[in-house]
């Protein structure tokens, strides 16, 4: 009897642990909402990026109770005038400095677009009334086309293509294999997802000629200036002749992507191209040492990339404290991280210029893409009958007796890759 009255636990002692454990239980959950709330009021300054990288314009809350760690709580970490902003990670899809090739697809569809017909200056013509660009590159667009007229006195630019949505560039690129073939396809137009067209932070240039059609420069002549110029405006030329085999596009006299300054100096200067700038920049981090684009008179910035934070929504960014004296903009990369660039013009004491690398320096040799070592656009233009039946081949007509006793075929290779006939045609003189 005694023994099973050692046993029993009186029900009242049963009843108090029961209580404890819930009470204990509801403190944990209210305690570490508590936390997850007091980090979300805390984050005020979690920054959206924008997509007109120059300066921010929303600040979002968190979107979920998953924080980083800060990388950076203790500010012994940062050099002096530095401090941490929390960025939202989905944002490395987002800004002017994003990677879109063959290998990463654009993750956004034209973000902030604004007309062209509506906006463009009057220096330069659109095709359509209905093409749309990144508000970011409109101003220093017309500002380019505005100097491009007063330098040469010509107006006879045409955007013949800017934004294009993925349904856009699948119905060209349907075309463009339809009339030239899946290798001379692949060679000039990316597969639809693929295309930096879908950012909206491109366009491609073109004019009439004599016979009043319309055709992309190659940046022969005249337009050679801008070329040579586009880099005082934020652009690059996107697909350089010597970069095939990195870009895996042939050259394009016509595309022209906004990256914005002081990066299309970095780039054109270095004579590298996006893939080389982007990829490379990777090495110059925050802990390491920037990358240091000294312009002189135009000025000076500290660029340095802060790779994502994985498994978490946010990363912990290092920008300036003081904006004012050193205005800083983030945008991401679209391969895993942001760059962040410093304009130091106006700190010349500036705590991370000590560690900043002069120079550009990056090994190319990993990017060379092996299917386009031999790259040869000679032997890649040409119809490619394989995909089309003898039927399809007869209906488009391709071989026609056309007036000057080409192909239609031959009439547009001619116009499209502007053979030397073509330019003596006088189209491309300067006195034209
Ligand atoms: N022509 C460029 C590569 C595009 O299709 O996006
Ligand atoms: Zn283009």
């Amino acid at each position: 009897m005694k023994k099973s009255e050692k046993k029993t636990i009186p029900s009242g002692f049963l009843a108090m642990i029961v209580l404890c454990i819930f009470v204990a239980g509801i403190s944990a959950i209210l305690v570490s909402g508590h936390k997850i709330n007091v980090r979300q009021q805390n984050a005020v300054d979690s920054k959206k990026i924008a997509d007109n990288t120059s300066s921010y314009d929303s600040v979002s809350g968190l979107s979920s109770d998953a924080i980083s760690p800060n990388a950076f709580e203790d500010s012994n970490n940062l050099p002096e005038g530095y401090k941490t902003i929390s960025v939202l990670n989905e944002d490395v899809n987002k800004g002017q400095l994003i990677l879109v090739n063959y290998q990463y697809e654009s993750k956004i569809d034209g973000e902030n677009l604004v007309n062209l017909y509506d906006n463009i200056s009057s220096s330069v013509g659109v095709k359509d009334d209905d093409m749309f660009i990144n508000n970011a590159v409109l101003k220093p667009m017309n500002k380019m086309f505005d100097d491009f007229k007063e330098a040469k006195g010509d107006t006879s630019i045409l955007i013949s293509s800017s934004y294009r949505s993925k349904a856009d560039q699948t119905k060209i690129y349907e075309e463009s294999v339809k009339h030239t073939g899946e290798k001379s396809t692949a060679y000039y137009v990316a597969v639809p997802g693929y295309s930096e067209h879908q950012t909206g932070y491109c366009f491609d240039t073109a004019a009439y000629n004599y016979d009043g059609e319309m055709i992309e420069l190659d940046g022969e002549g005249i337009y050679s200036w801008l070329i040579d110029n586009c880099k005082n405006y934020g652009f690059i030329l996107r697909y350089p002749d010597d970069k095939t085999n990195i870009t895996g596009i042939g050259y394009e006299g016509w595309h022209f992507r906004y990256v914005g300054v002081p990066h299309s100096f970095a780039i054109m200067d270095n004579k590298i191209c996006l893939e080389e700038y982007i990829l490379g920049l990777q090495k110059y981090t925050f802990e390491d040492g920037p990358l240091l684009i000294d312009k002189g008179d135009k000025g000076k910035w500290l660029v340095y990339y802060v790779p994502k934070l994985e498994a978490f929504n946010n990363t912990d960014v290092p920008v300036p404290v003081d904006s004012e004296k050193c205005s800083y903009t983030i945008s991401g990369n679209n391969i895993g991280g942001f760059i962040v660039t410093v304009n130091v013009t106006k700190d010349p004491e500036n705590s991370l210029l000590a560690k900043a690398k002069t120079s550009w320096s990056c090994d190319n040799s990993s990017l060379i893409i092996k299917d386009f070592e031999d790259y040869d656009p000679e032997k890649y233009i040409f119809v490619d009958t394989s995909t089309d039946t003898e039927d399809d081949w007869q209906s488009d007509t391709y071989w026609d007796d056309s007036e000057d006793g080409n192909s239609e075929y031959d009439d547009y290779y001619e116009d499209y890759y502007y053979d030397n006939e073509y330019e003596e045609d006088s189209y491309y003189d300067e006195d034209y």
